[in-house]
């Protein structure tokens, strides 16, 4: 059976989706525009607080900033979840901090696994890129609706995409992106490692509703930021400075250090923080 197949009679399975709502009401489509174009026009239509939408293959994937994400057929994985919090306009941007977490620790789980723990572990790029040696293999689109008097949150989407089959990147991301497989030299169940994603945000979003914040999440994020520590340039729209970062805030802002000993709050959205050295 072709592994596009494969995914969704999977994730339906009874028994792989261990959560007690991410997930639990599933859209699945071989082929469609974009996850979360989907999702948005679901929550439209009331679907519930985790839905997932999961797609095979995009024709039109959106990334960051206006970008397109490719999305062929048959090897990726690509899903939105969408979210009815009950918190403040604000607090919404951290749920993007609180998925990158919950992919890192997704792969991280497969990676151990394959007994590959020790060699390869999975890292965060500040905000929301998963690192694995170096390169991208995951990316976070988080979107957000709000109610018609603009004073709460009407639904928040956070589309994932996931590089795990082996596949040729465009010329500009070969340096800078990289797949699951290609790493590990085996193929590996997109549907498993979905459900263990969605497991793993359930259980940080509990932790992340605590406080509505990242208190209790901020020590496991840093442990996980391939930023931490090193030099970073931040691109603001106006110019920009270099430092050194020293990690985030309980609001998930990135703090970085100037060369005059000052720290910086770096907020994501109105800038990009790349390495000095590269991508990382
Ligand atoms: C990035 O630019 O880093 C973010 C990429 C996000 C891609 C995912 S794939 C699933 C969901 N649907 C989309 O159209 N985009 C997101």
């Amino acid at each position: 059976m072709k592994e596009e197949y494969l995914l969704k009679e999977k994730i339906a399975a009874e028994g792989l989706m261990h959560t007690a709502w991410a997930g639990k009401t599933l859209y699945y489509y071989e082929t469609t525009d974009s996850t979360n174009v989907r999702a948005k026009q679901e929550a439209e239509r009331n679907a519930p607080h985790g839905a997932l939408f999961v797609a095979d293959e995009q024709t039109a994937g959106r990334g960051r900033r206006g970008r397109a994400w490719q999305s062929p057929a048959g090897r990726n994985l690509y899903f939105t979840l969408l979210l009815r919090p009950g918190v403040a306009v604000d607090k919404a941007s951290m749920l993007t901090l609180v998925m990158a977490l919950a992919v890192a620790e997704g792969i991280g789980g497969v990676l151990r696994k394959e007994g590959r723990e020790a060699s390869l572990r999975p890292g965060i790029k500040w905000p929301n890129d998963i690192v694995l040696d170096g390169r991208k293999v995951c990316g976070i689109l988080t979107e957000m609706s709000l109610e018609p008097e603009q004073n709460g949150i009407q639904y928040v989407i956070i589309g994932a995409g996931i590089n795990v089959g082996k596949q040729e990147f465009p010329k500009e991301l070969l340096d800078k992106a990289v797949s699951l497989e290609e790493l590990l030299g085996a193929p590996l169940s997109r549907s498993r490692l979905l459900a263990d994603i969605m497991q793993s945000f359930e259980r940080h979003y509990e932790a992340f509703l605590k406080c509505q914040d990242l208190t209790y999440l901020r020590e496991e994020y840093e442990a996980m930021l391939v930023n931490y520590g090193r030099a970073v340039r931040v691109l603001e729209p106006g110019g920009g400075f270099d430092g050194v970062a020293r990690g985030i805030t309980n609001t998930g802002e990135l703090l970085v250090e100037r060369p005059d000993g000052s720290v910086q709050r770096v907020y994501a959205g109105e800038v990009s923080v790349r390495g000095i050295y590269g991508y990382v």
